[in-house]
């Protein structure tokens, strides 16, 4: 393990320097009167450099944490670092629309109250970031209207939308917890591909922006373009995991580097973090959306079992990935004279995105008083959600089974198609198999995101709703679902 680590961080170094030999020159200090005026990166920026630098040239963003409660910290805390770093690299704030619940920084359970962090040494990401969308108002359907530029459609909130003009560039961010083909979203229904890339191509066909870099950092975040994505919309994507994998926390308790001790939940997301970490000390008129691309897909991919990470991908439009990342993240003039040489540290320990909700429970339940009403409380919530857990898990092998047969049934349910192929073909036939499972099941949660493909595969393999109907009724008749009920909870669909 601490071998790899070596190599890898010796690599980096060895192809850092040659690019910097290849570059040709002793570094940003040194340079022709002449050249003085032509780079700005160099040339002491006093205003903002966002609007001069490319004229008629509006840079947009969209942030988004999909999640709420206190043990999702971590989405939350990204997105209010995403917003801080575009905010210092020139994006205006009336172009950058903010979707986050806002039930992180004044929660009872937070150490530091009225703060949120990124970085177990990170200073304070919250204070400043608008509330454009809270709450309740945290919906797929509110994402959608704001990406499209349609206030009407808009449902509460500070109506801001991406309003942009054919030239302009649209940076969407999103992190939270996810599954196959899906996104959450703190207020049901969750987000579906099959809509979202509906929604990128009216985008597109409204000849509203004439380039988007979108980030996306999920588990199986991959699923929500491979095989569905075209590449001629001038989007390009990045995904912290490919279709059939976690994506995974960091700075979780038991990692190293590990959060403050006064935390007992994860700060951010591998993938998250590195490309933020990236872009803070890189010059981003210099470093491209590919040199971040490969930087973040090494520090995010799995050194061993030990210590696990997930594949960073790629989708769309790849052909301005050598485009500077600022005409997207804006530039920050303090970073002027960083070069590209910084190594960033490993994570280490990576807690899979699933997992760190019980972490989190279970860690509660460490400190705690013994014998305290509130420790026989957070005991009996970890054994509700690992039952609830498992009921989803058995349910699902089980409805396999009767559809498909006992030798079948658990290899075909969770089979996975090959690279390049979407999740499912009919993406109403995923969500109406969905409402029917959830329906005598109860509701899938976050956890039950993983079992998106399953719902696929009964679709892909022509299963009919009534099929569904009679097997969710056999697997799950009598289960008195309680407070997993989508009577109390909502569908996922
Ligand atoms: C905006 O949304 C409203 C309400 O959903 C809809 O009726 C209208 O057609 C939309 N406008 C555009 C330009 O898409
Ligand atoms: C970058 O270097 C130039 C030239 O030495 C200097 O004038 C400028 O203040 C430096 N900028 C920053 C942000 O350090």
């Amino acid at each position: 393990m601490a071998r790899w680590w070596v190599c890898g961080v010796l690599s980096l170094l060895a192809v850092a320097a040659a690019a910097a030999a290849a570059e040709g020159n002793a570094g940003p200090l040194i340079r022709l009167p002449a050249q003085k005026g032509l780079d700005a990166a160099a040339a002491p920026a006093p205003a903002p450099a966002a609007a001069a630098e490319e004229e008629g040239v509006t840079r947009w963003a969209v942030l988004v944490a999909g999640s709420n409660g206190y043990e999702n910290y971590r989405h939350q805390a990204d997105v209010c670092h995403a917003y801080q770093i575009l905010k210092k690299g020139g994006l205006k704030e009336e172009n950058i629309v903010v979707f986050m619940y806002d039930d992180i920084a004044h929660n009872p359970e937070n150490p530091r109250h009225g703060v949120i962090i990124n970085h177990p040494k990170g200073k304070d990401v919250y204070a400043g970031v608008p509330k454009d969308y809270t709450g309740d108002q945290v919906t797929t359907e509110n994402f959608f209207a704001v990406l499209m530029g349609n206030k009407t459609a808009v449902t509460g909130g500070s109506k801001k939308v991406i309003n942009s003009k054919p030239n302009d560039h649209i940076f969407i961010y999103y992190a939270d917890h996810g599954g196959p083909g899906v996104l959450g979203m703190p207020n049901l229904p969750y987000l579906y591909a099959g809509d979202f890339i509906k929604v990128l191509k009216e985008k597109h066909a409204s000849k509203s922006y004439s380039k988007m870099v979108i980030y996306v950092e999920t588990c199986e975040s991959g699923s929500i373009f491979e095989g569905i994505l075209p590449q001629d919309l001038n989007i390009y994507v990045t995904t912290a995991a490919n279709a059939v994998e976690y994506s995974y926390g960091a700075y979780c308790p038991g990692m190293n580097p590990p959060p403050p001790h006064e935390f007992l939940t994860c700060l951010g997301d591998v993938y998250s973090v590195s490309w933020m970490e990236d872009s803070e000390i890189h010059n981003l008129k210099k470093e491209t959306i590919k040199d971040q691309y490969d930087v973040v897909k090494k520090r995010t991919s799995s050194s061993d079992k030990v210590n696990p990470g997930s594949h960073v991908m790629e989708y769309g439009d790849k052909t301005f990935k050598d485009e500077k990342l600022f005409l997207y993240q804006g530039f920050d003039p303090a970073n002027a004279n960083k070069t590209n040489k910084l190594v960033l540290p490993s994570l280490e320990g990576a807690i899979n995105q699933r997992d760190a909700d019980i972490l989190f429970m279970w860690k509660k339940y460490e400190r705690l008083n013994e014998g305290s009403e509130e420790k026989l409380r957070v005991l009996r919530e970890i054994r509700e959600t690992v039952v609830h857990r498992k009921h989803l898990d058995s349910s699902i092998d089980f409805i396999g089974k009767l559809v498909f047969g006992f030798e079948k049934g658990p290899s075909t349910i969770e089979a996975t198609r090959s690279p390049g192929q979407p999740v499912v073909d009919d993406w109403d036939c995923l969500k109406r198999m969905v409402r029917v499972f959830e329906s005598h099941c109860g509701t899938l949660t976050q956890y039950g995101m993983k079992h998106m493909r399953a719902f696929a595969n009964l679709c892909n393999n022509g299963v009919s709703e009534a099929e569904m109907k009679e097997a969710s009724t056999s697997a799950c008749d009598g289960y008195s679902s309680a407070k997993w009920s989508p009577l109390v909870l909502g569908h996922s669909a």
